[in-house]
């Protein structure tokens, strides 16, 4: 399966066989040119992936050591994102397949997000409880089976890694700030800066990060007014804790009442090593498993398109040459 990931600022083009064995990934971060504006700018990011796809289709053909001829499927990321990006990698897919005469499987991309647990760990089966977090969503999901998922918890407003990107920007410490915020966070006291967790009442499983955001953002530029200096490490360390304190009991309350006993995590803000580590903590406390994405697989990339595409032809979900790319997408709904 030829596997085509533009929702964003990578663009990405796999090659996967059978779902799990990963041939070729490859791929073409935009990263550089938008850390000029300080975040993703939508139009140059569909510009970009329309002078990229071709080249890195080809790229990933020749890495797999296949000819076009052994392609049996194409799959590509048809939703949620910035419309304009996911529109290059559909209509490239689309192409693709009808220039090869073979199925297009339009794909989810949180559901691809989620399917690189099964490239980590060949022996992962659904079902399970997975927190997606990503740039653009958090969202915790019922995996009941590879293409059947229900949405049962999601943030009313910024994702996670919106919050990182955002505090990180004022900060000054680059784009996108996730992983450098992880990083200053190594050795800070989370104790010393105390950032709110908001509730949504009668939903537990549901998120809110716009506070914690509004509330860091106001810290800083309060310290800066006093001409006060932070102690950045423990300020991003303690804002990690904010983060990880507002996922981590609404994923212990979805595992309890699923009762599957099997966590996953998956997506950018997955790779946050307080996170990783609060979540093993947990898992290990209620002798639940859990399944971390390898870091490589939690930002955007073709093969867990290619992975989460092949379980989506094997149920039987196909595009036509209509199939439409769209911003948002109930994770449950997919394309049925
Ligand atoms: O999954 P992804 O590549 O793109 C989306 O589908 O949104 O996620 C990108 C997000 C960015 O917000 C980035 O700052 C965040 O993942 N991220 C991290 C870390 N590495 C990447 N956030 C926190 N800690 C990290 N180590």
């Amino acid at each position: 399966m030829l596997a085509v990931e533009s929702s964003c600022d990578e663009t990405a083009v796999a090659v996967v066989r059978d779902g799990r064995e990963v041939l070729a990934d490859a791929i073409i971060s935009q990263i550089e040119m938008h850390t000029l504006y300080g975040g993703v700018v939508p139009e140059i990011a569909s510009r970009k992936h329309l002078t990229a796809i071709s080249l890195l289709a080809d790229q990933a053909i020749k890495e797999a050591g296949i000819t076009r001829k052994d392609i049996d499927a194409v799959a590509a990321t048809c939703a949620p994102g910035l419309i304009g990006a996911v529109l290059v990698g559909v209509n490239f897919a689309k192409a693709a397949a009808y220039a090869l005469n073979v199925p297009f499987i339009p794909v989810h991309h949180v559901r691809g997000h989620i399917a690189a647990n099964y490239i980590t760990y060949p022996e992962l089966e659904p079902p399970f409880v997975a927190l997606c977090v990503s740039g653009g969503n958090t969202l915790i999901v019922d995996v009941r089976d590879y293409t059947d998922m229900q949405l049962i918890g999601s943030t009313r407003d910024d994702a996670a890694g919106e919050c990182f990107d955002k505090v990180a920007r004022v900060l000054g410490i680059g784009y996108p700030g996730g992983a450098p915020m992880d990083r200053l966070a190594q050795g800070g006291d989370d104790t010393k800066y105390h950032l709110p967790c908001a509730h949504v009442t009668d939903a537990p499983m549901d998120m809110s990060f716009s506070g914690l955001k509004t509330a860091a953002l106001n810290l800083i530029h309060n310290a800066e007014q006093k001409g006060e200096k932070l102690d950045l490490p423990s300020f991003a360390a303690s804002f990690a804790k904010a983060i990880s304190d507002t996922l981590i009991p609404r994923v212990a309350y979805a595992a309890q009442q699923t009762g599957y006993g099997k966590v996953v995590a998956a997506g950018g803000v997955a790779a946050n090593s307080r996170i990783r580590g609060d979540l093993a903590k947990l898992c290990e406390k209620r002798g639940w498993e859990l399944y971390l994405p390898a870091l490589k697989l939690c930002g955007d990339n073709g093969a867990m398109i290619g992975c989460q595409g092949y379980y989506e032809y094997l149920a039987g979900v196909r595009g036509d040459l209509t199939q439409n790319g769209f911003a948002n997408m109930d994770i449950g709904k997919a394309f049925e």
